[in-house]
């Protein structure tokens, strides 16, 4: 059984920054535009059932570093991973390896798309974040002993979630955690005419010690693409 296509696709700075003051330009808004529609519009370019994303990215955007209510007194939780029904085809797959993330739904919304969360979770997690996901109808698999491991989180996603293609969404550590882990085909880079020059903000890659080193890994240019506003759409294929 062949594992989901995965392409990571990100959108940068002139320097290659994944966020920073760059990004409050019209110049930036317009190639945003185009970023979204080439993942998530009407006639997107790629057909993925869920997009992955770091603590990180999670915490800036949607969960906004609230801490989870946990009870202390709670039902056995029964163990391994649990998949909550619901009625949406697409996910938002989000890696907390320590459990996290004060979720308040297992609901989210991204521009104008909706997807159900499912969170990504180590061993070493105690049932009573898990039972504060159940009580949210959150599913989880859980991925490795202490950090996740991408080859399983993967595999787990296909057979529980039928995934075909899943889109590395970001931040620069989680997109190089599955990158040295050898589970990215494809890197889609939207790039913007705009640069802020700060040194102290994530880049498409980002390493992070005890999870990844800084191991050279070389990229084939499938396409590129040239708008008028000065916007570049890069295709690579990773070479695994
Ligand atoms: N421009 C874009 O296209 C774009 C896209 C996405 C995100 N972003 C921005 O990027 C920023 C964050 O990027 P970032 O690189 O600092 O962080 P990140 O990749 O979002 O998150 C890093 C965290 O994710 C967890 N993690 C990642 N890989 C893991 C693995 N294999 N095993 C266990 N845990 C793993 C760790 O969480 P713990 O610390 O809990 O262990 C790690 O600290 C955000 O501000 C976001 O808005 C931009």
């Amino acid at each position: 059984m062949t594992r989901p296509y995965i392409f990571c696709h990100m959108f940068t700075s002139l320097d290659g920054k994944i966020l920073g003051p760059y990004m409050d330009t019209p110049e930036s808004d317009k190639s945003g535009d185009l970023f979204y529609e080439i993942a998530f519009g009407k006639n997107r370019h790629y057909d993925h059932q869920g997009w992955l994303s770091g603590r990180t990215t999670t915490d800036d955007n949607f969960t906004h570093y609230k801490e989870p209510v946990l009870e202390t007194d709670f039902p056995e939780v029964p163990a391994g991973d649990f998949v909550a029904e619901h009625d949406l085809s697409m996910y938002y797959i989000s890696i907390d390896a320590s459990g996290r993330l004060g979720w308040e739904s297992n609901l989210l919304t991204y521009r104008e798309t909706k997807a159900h969360v499912i969170e990504v979770l180590s061993e070493k997690v105690g049932d009573d974040y898990k039972h504060f996901l159940r009580q949210l109808n959150i599913s989880y698999i859980i991925a490795g002993k202490d950090s996740i491991d991408p080859v399983l989180a993967v595999k787990k996603l296909q057979e529980l979630f039928d995934m075909k293609m899943i889109m590395l969404g970001g931040g620069g550590v989680l997109n190089w955690s599955f990158i040295q882990a050898g589970m990215c085909d494809e890197l889609s880079v939207v790039m913007t005419p705009v640069a802020d020059g700060s040194s102290d903000l994530p880049s498409l890659f980002e390493t992070k010690e005890g999870l990844t080193e800084a191991k050279p890994v070389t990229f084939s240019l499938e396409s590129s693409s040239t708008y008028k506003d000065g916007t570049l759409w890069l295709r690579y294929l990773v070479n695994n």
